[in-house]
């Protein structure tokens, strides 16, 4: 039998006829875009639970078989190819992998945008001692324009690669620099000489009295944990970025935006949430003791890094990571007992009825902080490294945005407060005008 065409909607005795729209995967959608104008209705979907907000090219995910693609490639192939993070900004910002003229390129509009205005260096001592970097890195990224008026929508039509390439750039060193900045150390800057991550790892642990020696495997792992979390189509933040975006708000504001959605401890805050709860189970020693916190309906605990909107299997970024713990742990010589915490919680929660019943399986946070922690990073930052790496999705959804002449973002509601006292307000008794 063929697809339909149409949805027929039976609104009383009035038939509408709604056009199916059918995605590359084949998954199936009904174009509601006309539904207000021709009846008089809207559609009701709280968090948008069931609503796609736009067509997309750049990435693909399907929840039930644990799939991601960036592009149509599988996120094991990339990985498995050893492609670097920069291929993979490139790819989703420009829909193909750079041929060797164009990755030269990329990497060189990198090295030229990777200082951030010296001026922009005082604003770090301002900040007070303690503040969350994710507080600091959305300030600054919303400081950009100022130094860097040109994104407006036209100015960026022309220069989207460089200001592309300097958000990706400068928020590595924005992010290295409120490091050293938090520890009272001296400041490292960027090096022409060295890859993406590299340079990002030398930036935080070099110094001048222990110089930093970078590591093939540490270099290694940061690509692959920047890659697992570099897009992820219309989750919270990437939305965020597409609704402010769609007010033609400059870039640098959208993307601080998105930084500020991620921050949240059911979004991007999560793998810091994540290493608090294993410390915390592992200082109880009882499993079963959080399981039934977490069952309880009247108490707001949850299995953090377990869990997905979308993923109702397995999600394959959490079994990459997964992974790679084995491997670098193994290679490195090294252990972490907050790993041991892991297996076992997710062991004990992959086989108890709450989680099996409710599809619940660790999502990419739950293994990614005990691999920013065997790298080094502090915790404080595991949410801005996850900012890190979404920069390339986040801008890519904001040209896909762009290029398809989106309206404003601008939902409807429906009304439940006090009647209007004005009489004329009332005068249509079908409630719907
Ligand atoms: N622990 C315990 N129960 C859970 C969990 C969890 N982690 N996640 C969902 N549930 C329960 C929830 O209480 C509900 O139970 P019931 O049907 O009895 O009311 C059921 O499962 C369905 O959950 P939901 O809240 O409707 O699911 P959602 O799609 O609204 O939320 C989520 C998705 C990711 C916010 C949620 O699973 C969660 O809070 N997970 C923990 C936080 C986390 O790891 N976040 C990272 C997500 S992946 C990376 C990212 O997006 O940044």
């Amino acid at each position: 039998m063929s697809s339909p065409k149409n949805a027929i909607l039976t609104i009383g005795n009035q038939q509408i006829e709604l056009p199916i729209i059918t995605g590359t995967e084949g998954e199936k959608a009904i174009d509601l875009s006309d539904l207000r104008k021709n009846t008089g209705f809207v559609t009701y979907d709280p968090s948008l639970m069931n609503t796609a907000v736009c067509k997309s090219s750049i990435t693909y995910v399907n929840g039930e078989k644990g799939i991601l693609c960036y592009r149509g490639i599988p996120i094991e192939r990339l990985i498995k190819d050893g492609v670097s993070f920069v291929q993979i900004a490139y790819l989703l910002v420009h829909g193909n992998l750079p041929n060797s003229s164009e990755g030269k390129a990329f990497s060189q509009l990198l090295n030229v945008n990777s200082l951030m205005h010296e001026d922009m260096r005082h604003f770090f001592d301002l900040y007070p001692r303690g503040a969350h970097p994710m507080h600091i890195l959305s300030t600054m990224i919303n400081a950009l324009a100022v130094y860097y008026p040109n994104v407006d929508l036209l100015s960026l039509k022309e220069d989207i690669d460089i200001s592309s390439a300097r958000l990706i750039s400068t928020v590595r060193t924005m992010a290295a620099f409120a490091y050293k900045k938090s520890l009272g150390e001296p400041i490292v800057y960027p090096r022409n000489d060295l890859s993406y991550c590299a340079n990002f790892l030398n930036m935080m642990f070099d110094s001048p009295v222990a110089p930093y020696h970078i590591s093939e495997q540490d270099v290694r792992l940061l690509n692959v944990l920047l890659i697992l979390h570099a897009d992820h189509e219309q989750n919270c933040s990437t939305t965020t970025v597409r609704t402010i975006g769609s007010a033609q708000v400059n870039l640098y504001a959208t993307i601080s935006a998105g930084i500020s959605a991620l921050s949240g401890p059911l979004h991007g805050g999560a793998n810091q949430a994540v290493m608090e709860m294993l410390r915390k189970i592992q200082k109880d020693g009882n499993i079963k003791k959080f399981f039934d916190k977490v069952k309880d309906k009247n108490n707001p605990a949850r299995l953090m890094g377990f869990g997905h909107r979308v993923y109702k299997t397995f999600d394959p970024r959490a079994r990459i990571i997964k992974a790679e713990c084995t491997r670098y742990f193994q290679e490195r010589h090294i252990t972490d007992p907050l790993l041991q915490v892991a297996f076992e919680l997710e062991k004990a929660a992959l086989t108890d009825d709450y989680f099996i019943s409710r599809n619940l399986y660790p999502n990419v946070d739950f293994y990614s902080g005990i691999l920013y922690r065997a790298l080094g990073i502090p915790e404080k930052m595991f949410t801005v490294m996850f900012a890190l790496a979404r920069l390339p999705g986040w801008i890519a959804h904001w040209r896909e945005m762009i290029g398809a002449n989106t309206r404003i973002v601008r939902p409807r509601q429906v009304y439940i407060g006090k009647k209007c006292r004005i009489p004329s307000c009332n005068s249509d008794k079908s409630g719907v005008n």
